[in-house]
């Protein structure tokens, strides 16, 4: 037998698949939501005799080699050793592939460690024993030490012949203007960050007194992708599944806090507004989360839109209000704490009562009181009618109005919300796709991936060919050197969505069209339809004799440009 036959025959594709997504059995076969394509009804088969899946929805398939390879995002031979390491068969044709990536984290993880239990650390230890942490739930849960000099890690990593720059091109060091290196993380509290399959991919590291920053995090890479992570769920993962729910925090000791009291259905988005790609991840393993963001005002308005972005992925999301504390770990720490949160996840809020509630002092209040009523009807419009209608008449009494006046505001809303042409789908009144707002947002996407891409575009190009106000106005922030964090945050304090929803529907266009769609092809596209939007314009008055010489001068030249240059046209 090959090594390849010896290591799938040891193992089961249907628990292997079952350990990522929720699988229902139906007839001989097990179906799930396919996790390589968003949708909200299952459409992936496993066949546990054939040992083969495949999607009906998405149209991939293959054995449990491509399954793992696709949802690890591994190569053949990675997939290989992983499986081969679930399998008990030692690979020696496949040399250990070596991932500098994961080896060097680690390393400095065993580093963190280390530090956190030597004499030298009091200030770390007093710290956890302020925060009422053991050293074993530190070891238990990876919070490490990183050492208040400046080249610690720097010197570490040195000891073992790897030079600094590597150690930068993991945001592990900075190199200062004398060209000196000095460790990223130092005098903070490290807590490791995983993802979905447990591989570590950065750091969060808190101060421990002073006054520079709360958090420090690893910078956003290939590898730390901060839209793609949820803290913990390697650890949440299997308990979310078996409980059939899923419990969001916001911060790092939330999530901890949770797991130690027995919550180990907990995850925690770390402060950023949650993402459509961290509900799709939790959508995976169950369709109902329960939000225990911080009670505070930023903390509920998160919450918020957490839940309407839960919803629209097919979850049902809760809110749980903590009465006498600003946050669970705060909650889970004073006496019975646990009780107390155990008893406010039972009586967690669905989403309209919620808003609601949210809503309530400000629809008091004659200044406010329009804005908050529009805002929670606009709200209730996203939801389904069959969602609103089981809670049509308790939202009502909260807001004093009759439920058939409550129901036609939302009906209102539910129109003009269809009728303003979807901002995301561009879809034209005669119902087609607008193919200029299609390739500006596939620009946005492809520049929001990567947005060192917009050294190759001059600030004339974007204003000359991006129409839309919103895409050009992040593009230019881009290129003024905002981040991309910092516009998220701006957008999550604004309440602003459409931003978000562009980026995504980009991602959406980009992810149908062919492989290795590159910039060059997008500006490309988005010239040609300019120039033939003018050239249609054009033709136009020229047929009913309206038009000026020079127009027709323009005419003859975007004619001839776009012979010239699509032939396609
Ligand atoms: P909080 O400020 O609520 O911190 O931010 P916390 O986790 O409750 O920390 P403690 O309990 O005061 O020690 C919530 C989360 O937001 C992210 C972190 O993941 C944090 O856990 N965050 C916050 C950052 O990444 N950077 C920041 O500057 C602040
Ligand atoms: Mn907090």
């Amino acid at each position: 037998m090959d090594t390849v036959s010896d290591i799938t025959s040891r193992l089961d594709l249907v628990t292997f698949v079952g350990s990522y997504v929720k699988l229902i059995k139906r007839g001989k076969n097990y179906f799930c939501c396919c996790p390589f394509h968003n949708e909200k009804t299952p459409s992936l088969s496993v066949s546990p005799d054939k040992q083969t899946w495949h999607c009906f929805g998405c149209g991939k398939g293959g054995d449990i080699i491509t399954f793992c390879m696709e949802i690890e995002h591994l190569d053949f031979k990675e997939a290989l050793e992983k499986l081969a390491e679930l399998a008990g068969v030692t690979l020696e044709r496949y040399q250990k592939h070596f991932t500098p990536n994961k080896d060097l984290l680690l390393e400095a993880e065993n580093f963190f460690a280390k530090q956190i239990s030597l004499v030298s650390a009091k200030v770390a230890q007093e710290y956890l024993a302020k925060r009422f942490l053991s050293l074993d739930d530190a070891r238990r849960f990876n919070v490490g030490y990183s050492p208040a000099s400046w080249d610690a890690l720097v010197r570490h990593f040195a000891e073992l012949g790897i030079s600094p720059d590597v150690l930068v091109s993991h945001g592990l060091a900075n190199k200062n203007s004398r060209g000196g290196f000095y460790d990223r993380f130092r005098g903070r509290l490290m807590f490791s960050i995983r993802n979905n399959v447990g591989r570590i991919v950065g750091f969060g590291g808190r101060i421990l007194d002073g006054d520079e920053a709360k958090y420090v995090n690893s910078p956003e890479s290939t590898l730390y992708n901060k839209r793609h992570i949820l803290y913990m769920l390697d650890k949440a993962k299997t308990s979310i599944r078996e409980r059939n729910y899923c419990i969001l925090v916001e911060g790092y000791m939330d999530a901890i806090r949770c797991h130690i009291a027995g919550f180990t259905n907990t995850v925690a988005s770390c402060g950023t507004a949650l993402t459509q790609e961290q509900a799709a991840l939790i959508k995976r393993l169950t369709n109902r989360c329960i939000v225990c963001y911080d009670s505070d005002k930023a903390g509920q308005e998160a919450a918020l839109r957490a839940m309407y972005l839960l919803q629209e992925e097919g979850i049902t999301p809760r809110r749980v209000i903590i009465q006498s504390a600003k946050d669970p770990d705060e909650l889970l720490l004073e006496d019975g704490g646990a009780e107390k949160f155990k008893l406010s996840l039972k009586n967690a809020m669905p989403l309209p009562i919620f808003h609601a509630h949210l809503r309530e002092t400000d629809l008091l209040d004659e200044a406010t009181k329009d804005e908050a009523l529009a805002d929670l009807v606009v709200g209730l419009a996203r939801l389904s009618p069959f969602d609103f209608r089981s809670y049509k008449d308790s939202v009502s009494k909260i807001l004093g109005l009759y439920s058939h006046d409550l129901q036609s505001m939302v009906d209102r809303a539910r129109n003009s919300a269809e009728k303003r042409s979807d901002p995301c789908a561009f879809v034209t009144p005669t119902g087609h796709i607008d193919p200029l707002k299609k390739l500006e947002s596939m620009l946005l996407a492809v520049i929001w991936q990567e947005p060192t891409l917009l050294s190759k575009i001059s600030p004339d190009e974007i204003m000359l060919y991006v129409e839309d106000q919103d895409i050009q106005n992040i593009l230019f922030a881009l290129s003024d050197g905002v981040t991309k964090e910092k516009l998220e945050e701006e957008w999550l304090l604004r309440g602003e969505i459409r931003p978000t929803q562009l980026i995504s529907a980009g991602n959406g266009y980009l992810a149908l069209g062919f492989e290795g769609i590159s910039l060059e092809r997008i500006l490309h596209d988005i010239k040609v339809q300019n120039i033939k939007l003018h050239y249609d314009l054009l033709n136009k008055k020229a047929k009913d004799g309206s038009i000026t010489d020079d127009e027709y001068k323009d005419l003859l030249m975007y004619g001839s440009i776009l012979k010239g240059r699509n032939p396609r046209k």
